[in-house]
């Protein structure tokens, strides 16, 4: 495994990060304490999940269940740095949702109580919503630090302004500062490079890229006029016609060359994707989503690859960067 410091803290994490957004939905939990030993035993150290990752509906939390009750069986908790997130609904009232104080703190006490530990590594906010003064959230997680139940907190899906903003407002009331945003980001989807990686690079905030293989988009089972496998999550999603309806013809030219370069080089599509991820400049850690064993094994045997100058000046012919050849809603 190869590892990195997040951001500008002195921590270091695995360049592939374990995403449980599986854990509890279409991974059981049996599934998932294997996929969690797997992954540690191969020197992945950072693992993400969200109050709100497991079954739709009731479900919610599930996932951090589920890792709570694998962290406690094997007794790595402390080995592991542990990221989870709060923002979206978990409920219906008024309250339920949101980046308040009130919200936040109720949330983190749950998570807690779920992941079986005393302290979160990286608390993120999963989604901004602007009607919230940026200091009422920022002043909750500064306290959370202080109090020694959260190590560091992070940012998800938030504009480049708004972390800088965000910046601001640490500096200005001697708050704790975000130390990383989680954005969607693949070999499909460079919008990122746009404006977040250079704010990232020059402020020294980890990307921990989201989706890195686009939901399994890029793995090769998504091809021209030709149904991907039923257990394929485009038949589970609810976001499947917006996938198809997504990609463009320079979606099948990339699947093209990435079979050419995966045989090329003996590996397979989703290695070469994951390589080239974690290589691009900027990028600290991919969180992958796999659903079974034999899907993380893949994954993880990105790690080490070589992704040459030659390979890189093909993709970027067809996205070059900035690009994207698969976008998401309202992008
Ligand atoms: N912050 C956010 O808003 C946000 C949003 C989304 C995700 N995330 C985080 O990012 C993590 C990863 O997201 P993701 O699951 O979309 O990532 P991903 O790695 O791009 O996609 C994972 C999915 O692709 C398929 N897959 C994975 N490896 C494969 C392989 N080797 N061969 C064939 N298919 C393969 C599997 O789906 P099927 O087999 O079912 O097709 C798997 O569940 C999540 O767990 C979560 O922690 C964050």
């Amino acid at each position: 495994m190869e590892y990195i410091s997040l951001g500008r803290t002195g921590m270091q994490v695995s360049r592939l990060c374990l995403g449980a957004m599986m854990f509890g939905q279409r991974t059981n939990e049996a599934d998932a304490h294997e996929m969690i030993d797997y992954a540690l035993a191969q020197g992945v150290n950072f693992i993400d999940t969200a109050n709100t990752y497991g079954e739709w509906g009731e479900g919610k939390g599930r996932s951090e269940e589920i890792l709570g009750n694998a962290l406690r069986k094997n007794g790595k908790r402390h080995d592991v740095i542990l990221a989870t997130k709060f923002r979206w609904p978990v409920g219906e009232g008024p309250n339920d949702s949101g980046v308040s104080r009130h919200h936040l703190m109720q949330q983190v006490e749950k998570s807690l109580r779920r992941l079986q530990t005393d302290y979160i590594d990286l608390y993120q906010i999963h989604a901004p919503i602007r009607s919230v003064p940026i200091d009422e959230t920022l002043r909750g997680l500064d306290d959370l630090i202080r109090q020694g139940k959260v190590r560091y907190i992070g940012t998800s899906n938030f504009a480049a302004w708004m972390i800088v903003e965000g910046l601001w407002t640490s500096e200005r009331l001697h708050l704790n500062r975000f130390v990383s945003e989680q954005p969607p980001y693949s070999m499909a989807n460079r919008l990122a490079e746009r404006e977040l990686f250079p704010m990232a690079q020059a402020h020294e905030i980890a990307i921990l890229s989201w989706s890195p293989l686009w939901g399994g988009q890029l793995t090769g089972k998504y091809r021209r006029e030709q149904p991907p496998p039923p257990d394929a999550r485009v038949n589970f999603s609810p976001l499947a016609n917006i996938w198809e309806s997504n990609r463009s013809e320079g979606f099948y030219e990339l699947i093209d060359l990435l079979t050419t370069i995966a045989a090329e080089k003996g590996r397979t599509i989703a290695q070469v994707v994951l390589a080239w991820t974690i290589s691009q400049p900027g990028v600290t850690s991919a969180i992958i989503g796999p659903r079974t064993l034999a899907q993380l094994q893949e994954n993880l045997g990105a790690i080490g690859m070589t992704i040459h100058d030659e390979d890189r000046r093909r993709i970027d012919a067809i996205v070059p960067p900035g690009a994207a050849v698969a976008k998401l809603p309202g992008q």
